[in-house]
């Protein structure tokens, strides 16, 4: 009998553990018959920042959407450290979005962008005042509060997106190909750039593309998707040198990631 409960108590102690800060459990999604989403399941450990990299229709924005709240799915569970999420609405979420085509307000400046999602919850104006000014300092971009999205580069468009995604202090950041954009010499110092920034700030992140690249240098999680369904999860190293499946192995260019280790 005392066993029992030993045997129990250690179970819940390894389970605690276990808890992803985000879970995707069994997920189906269908548009008109069509499954964008077959059973998808994965999570993402607290502070860590994970890649969907699949082909183009693979499904990967459909589930950014439905962990942000933009769609619904038909089943399955989402789970935020293990509560389920499926009924609560997007902006009761916490969920901060940088999206390729979720472009700057135009007629706002940078600082006002950045103020945008604190001034949605009524944040108080100077408190509004020093999150903006952190802000511009962390994206290194201090003296350029009163511009506007025009007079910026591509790069620092992003840059401000990011700082507006952070804002409202996320507990979980979304990334839909965000660099996908801009030319690939700026891409390549934006997405180390990124990685930094996510480990400074060390808000969970899910960060969307189609490159192998992009997605090896980023981050730490590989979640291959091809059809609506999950091939394979791993390093960016188990999934080059240990392709789950033979589409993982067609998929990944094993001498693109060597040549890339190498640098
Ligand atoms: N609202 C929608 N209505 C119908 N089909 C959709 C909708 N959203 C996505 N799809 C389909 O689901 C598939 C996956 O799309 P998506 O998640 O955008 O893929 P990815 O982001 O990997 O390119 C595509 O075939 C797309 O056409
Ligand atoms: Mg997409």
């Amino acid at each position: 009998m005392l066993l029992k409960y030993i045997n129990q108590w250690i179970n819940d102690i390894v389970e605690r553990d276990e808890i992803m800060y985000i879970e995707m459990r069994e997920i189906n999604k269908t548009f008109d018959g069509f499954h964008a989403s077959e059973n998808v399941s994965f999570g993402v450990e607290k502070g860590h920042l994970a890649a969907l990299l699949g082909p183009s229709g693979s499904g990967k924005t459909t589930i950014l959407r439905m962990i942000a709240g933009l769609d619904v799915p038909d089943s399955g569970d989402i789970l935020v450290e293990g509560k389920r999420m499926n009924d609560i609405p997007g902006s009761k979420r916490g969920i901060g979005f940088v999206f390729q085509n979720y472009a700057l307000f135009r007629y706002m400046t940078v600082a006002d962008n950045i103020a945008f999602g604190l001034e949605i919850q009524k944040r108080k104006k100077t408190e509004i005042k020093e999150r903006v000014e952190e802000l511009l300092e962390l994206i290194s971009m201090k003296d350029l509060g009163k511009r506007y999205p025009h007079q910026l580069s591509g790069g620092q468009r992003q840059r401000v997106a990011f700082a507006r995604a952070l804002a409202p202090d996320p507990h979980l950041l979304l990334l839909d190909e965000p660099f996908a954009a801009i030319d690939a010499k700026v891409r390549r110092g934006l997405r180390s750039w990124l990685k930094e920034m996510i480990g400074r700030v060390g808000v969970t992140s899910i960060f969307v593309t189609h490159d192998q690249e992009e997605a090896m240098e980023v981050a730490d999680t590989i979640i291959v998707t091809n059809q609506g369904r999950v091939e394979q999860i791993g390093t960016p190293e188990e999934i080059c040198h240990h392709p789950a499946t033979s589409f993982v192995q067609d998929f990944i260019d094993l001498p693109r990631y060597e040549a890339l280790m190498m640098k």
